[in-house]
């Protein structure tokens, strides 16, 4: 175990988990707990940032977990655990932020979008919100991480995260943070498109039924996949696919059969194709991925003690593991006196 690369990533319990925190992370996750030195987390302090209801919270958090071990994730070959759950965290959170400079926070990309959507729904920006990434940071740091497994939508924290690692080198002259990277075992990080050809699957934002959760019923799943957005054509042969019907083609890609999408891609490529047809393939193949998953999920959320357990001894692993890094960043920031 102690010479394999190490992996950390995490999920906001912000909501129902869906297909695209399946492909783009937790899909990666549970092949990658076995080749590599894995932490996997519960990003509950991220989840405070724009979701401060302490009613919703635990339920979120105990569902995220269910999640986690309903897909596979095997507390024996990977440490599991509730961000919070790690007082080391908020420490080396607070030296990170001596680092992170307010201009290039406000630049990143995902801030800016935050401050949108806050703004739109008339909620205040906290100065948590600003400083995410640093957070974020910290939880890849913490465990001195080489490999992120993480949706395209995280690549600009991956790249701050880099920045700060760095930066804490040199200002330390030391190499002690290596450069974490995202990874994905289909070489690009994944963006699973909504169904309403607005943008990404999402947890929070946006459309419920443009999401397919991994809680949904068969009979949920068959009605949103068969109102998802189309479009009319094609015409000629051989056409660039519409961004609409691209999307679909890439929700087969995950869920079906090689030769399935290349049946309906050929169709396409004739003008043969009815979007009806494919449609009523790609709800059967996304029952068929999402329905064992939701089975599992229903009896491991039921077990309390269980769930109880597996976060007991994998914050307790976290927590050896994180105490190394922060006793050694504050040795080398100069904080270690007498
Ligand atoms: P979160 O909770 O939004 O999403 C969890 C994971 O799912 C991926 N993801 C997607 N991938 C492909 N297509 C989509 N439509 C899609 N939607 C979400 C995300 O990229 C992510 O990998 N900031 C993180 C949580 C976090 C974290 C970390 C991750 C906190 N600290 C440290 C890795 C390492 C977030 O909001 O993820």
């Amino acid at each position: 175990m102690t010479n394999r690369e190490i992996v950390v990533s995490g999920i906001r319990p912000t909501g129902d988990v869906h297909l695209g925190n399946y492909f783009g992370a937790i899909a990666n996750f549970i092949k990658m707990q076995h080749e590599y030195n894995c932490y996997f987390f519960i990003a509950d302090y991220h989840a405070l940032t724009t979701h401060p209801d302490a009613k919703e919270l635990p339920i979120f958090v105990r569902d995220a977990l269910s999640i986690y071990l309903a897909c596979g994730l095997d507390p024996d070959q990977c440490t599991l655990y509730i961000q919070s759950h790690l007082p080391q965290i908020p420490e080396l959170y607070l030296l990170f932020n001596m680092l992170a400079y307010k201009g290039e926070l406000e630049k990143i990309p995902t801030f800016k979008e935050k401050v949108r959507s806050q703004e739109a729904l008339g909620k205040s920006i906290n100065a948590g919100l600003l400083t995410y990434p640093v957070l974020m940071c910290v939880d890849i740091i913490i465990h001195r991480a080489q490999k992120v497994p993480v949706g395209k939508d995280q690549e600009s924290h991956l790249e701050i995260t880099r920045t700060f690692a760095n930066r804490f080198n040199y200002m330390t002259g030391s190499s002690f943070f290596p450069e974490p990277y995202g990874f994905s075992y289909g070489n690009t990080l994944l963006r699973v498109p909504s169904l309403d050809n607005s943008g990404k699957m999402s947890k929070s934002e946006g459309n419920p039924s443009a999401s397919i959760f991994l809680k949904d019923e068969d009979k949920t799943i068959r009605q949103k996949i068969m109102r998802a957005t189309s479009d009319s054509g094609p015409t000629v042969p051989n056409q660039t696919k519409p961004d609409a019907i691209a999307n679909l083609f890439d929700l087969l890609r995950l869920v079906s059969s090689p030769d399935t999408v290349a049946h309906f891609d050929e169709q396409y490529n004739q003008c043969t194709i009815r979007y009806g047809d494919l449609k009523k393939q790609l709800a059967e193949d996304m029952v068929r991925c999402v329905a064992p998953l939701r089975e599992r999920y229903q009896a491991i959320a039921a077990d309390t003690n269980y769930l109880r357990r597996v976060v007991q001894e994998g914050g307790e692993k976290a927590r050896i593991s994180a105490n190394a890094t922060l006793q050694g960043a504050k040795e080398l920031i100069g904080l270690s006196y007498f």
